[in-house]
């Protein structure tokens, strides 16, 4: 049976809190302990003094990685249960261990422990202090390295995180679909070139987002069966001597497939130098960042005094500290910037891996600050975006105006022309003489006589200045994928039920 663990996940909550992204370091961790000469937990006799304090600051990464605890005691608690089974341990000290690391999450997780640089990381200072408390301790890295361990640890971190941020997604595509829906009847002019081009309808444009992160999600996804990948047992790059049992320590931890068999690594170096995951996950979230990207530039566009699409509600812009008519997109320019960083943490790690040689090397350190923020950036975007599109509200007086521009039906004027029988190219090239005809007399194209129209073609029939109704246009948009009334409405029916 394996421990209750459960406790250690009743603390992700936490990181549902709203700033959880400003979150300062526990108290106990602004001031560190002074340098202590010598660690407790010894490795081996080898070093008879612990490295200086400027090395020793250089080194260190508990300053960050003591985020994975409760992953690390986690990953601690099965280790130490299948050394228990495989007699390793004895069964009474394997759940004194556990116990006594329970005891230290609770510690950690009320702000009283005290985490100490010179122990250098997550792993040292909580084996540190469970050996102190718990003198079989000392028989708990059996079989273990730290390289293993911060694999499996960094494997499961990502894990949870990835759990959240999959809701996240769903959550802003549901909000995407929820602004499609409050505004179904809604049309716009499509762009392209930034150039007013054809009539879409406004929750056309925003289902185009929720397909991008519809592929964002399918990656999330599909990386997840390589993150919850079980790393333990590979020891520091050679497997162990000793008959670990590692799918028991793999379906301990939920490292396992959809039909619940427990995954682990295929062979110990490659697990221990692996970081492909945590690459796969950065590439995930720049990408999925690129595209919150452009719907941030959007959003920016639509809110300018120009376009005047959609107003977005006070608590999500911001003043000018100068010019006091100003009301700011600044969430949205803040979620196009974050991009650039989530590119960079990417390239980071790439840069990082390239030319390691194997196994481990030190410089795996370097991963864990680009992945933890690239987790904490890309997480935060996606909440903030979804919060601020749920308080946006659309003008639709000002999207009709400039829907409602004739230019933009030109395209199914020369299709009406090619109804008529008439070559694509020679319509196209018609239609350019309609346009400018209505030019030079200064008038829209839909105020151009039959007349004036047969003057250029005569394939022109009475019923040509038709084309020029919106609602009929819009209407003939049938098929699927197309903007059309009918097949935006089903689009939108069934992402919400498929979001639901
Ligand atoms: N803090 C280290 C890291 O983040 C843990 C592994 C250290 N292993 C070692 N052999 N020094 O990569």
């Amino acid at each position: 049976m394996p421990a209750d663990t459960s406790k250690f996940y009743k603390a992700k909550r936490l990181a549902k809190r709203p700033g959880f992204l400003l979150e300062t370091p526990a108290p106990c961790l602004k001031t560190f302990p002074r340098m202590k000469k010598t660690s407790p937990v010894s490795r081996s006799g080898r070093f008879s003094s612990g490295p200086g304090e400027d090395v020793a600051k250089f080194t260190e990464s508990i300053s960050f990685d003591r985020r994975m605890w409760r992953h690390d005691l986690l990953g601690s608690i099965a280790h130490a249960t299948m050394l228990g089974s495989i007699g390793v341990l004895t069964k009474a000290e394997a759940k004194r261990i556990t116990k006594a690391l329970e005891a230290i999450g609770d510690d950690i997780e009320a702000g009283q422990f005290d985490w100490d640089e010179s122990l250098e990381d997550v792993h040292m200072n909580i084996e540190a202090e469970l050996t102190k408390r718990e003198p079989a301790g000392a028989k708990l890295h059996t079989g273990r390295s730290r390289n293993d361990q911060v694999a499996l640890d960094m494997r499961m971190w990502l894990r949870d995180e990835m759990v959240e941020l999959e809701e996240e997604i769903r959550d802003l595509q549901q909000a995407l679909v929820a602004l499609g829906q409050a505004n179904e009847n809604v049309v716009i002019p499509g762009y392209t070139h930034l150039q007013r081009a054809q009539p879409v309808y406004f929750a056309h444009h925003l289902l185009a987002y929720v397909e991008m992160f519809e592929r964002d999600h399918e990656r999330l996804l599909d990386a997840f069966s390589r993150v919850n990948v079980c790393p333990l047992g590979s020891g520091a790059l050679a497997g162990s001597t000793l008959p670990l049992d590692r799918k028991e320590v793999a379906s301990f931890l939920g490292l396992e497939d959809r039909q619940g068999n427990p995954v682990i690594s295929q062979n110990s170096m490659d697990a221990v130098s692996d970081r492909d995951f945590a690459v796969e996950f950065c590439f995930v979230a720049s990408l999925a960042g690129v595209h919150l990207s452009r719907l941030a530039e959007d959003i920016i566009l639509w809110s300018s005094s120009e376009f005047d699409f959609i107003r977005i509600s006070d608590e999500y812009t911001t003043g000018s500290s100068l010019m006091p008519q100003k009301k700011n997109p600044d969430i949205a320019e803040i979620a196009r910037g974050k991009s650039g960083r989530l590119v960079g943490n990417l390239m980071s790690l790439l840069t990082l891996l390239k030319g390691l040689p194997m196994t481990y090397n030190r410089d795996l350190q370097e991963d864990k600050e680009r992945l933890f923020d690239s987790v904490d950036t890309i997480r935060a975007t996606v909440r903030l975006t979804a919060a601020m599109l749920r308080n946006t509200h659309v003008n639709a007086p000002a999207c009709e105006a400039a829907a409602s521009d004739p230019a933009l039906l030109a395209t199914d004027l020369a299709d009406y022309l090619v109804g008529q029988k008439v070559a694509f190219r020679e319509a196209h090239h018609v239609v350019g003489e309609v346009v400018a005809l209505a030019e030079n007399q200064g008038k829209p194209l839909n105020e151009l006589t039959l007349k004036e129209l047969q003057g250029v073609s005569k394939r022109f029939k009475t019923d040509a200045l038709e084309v020029f109704d919106l609602k009929t246009a819009l209407a003939k948009r049938v098929i699927t994928g197309s903007p059309g009334g009918k097949e935006v409405k089903k689009q939108l029916k069934s992402w919400a039920k498929r979001l639901a």
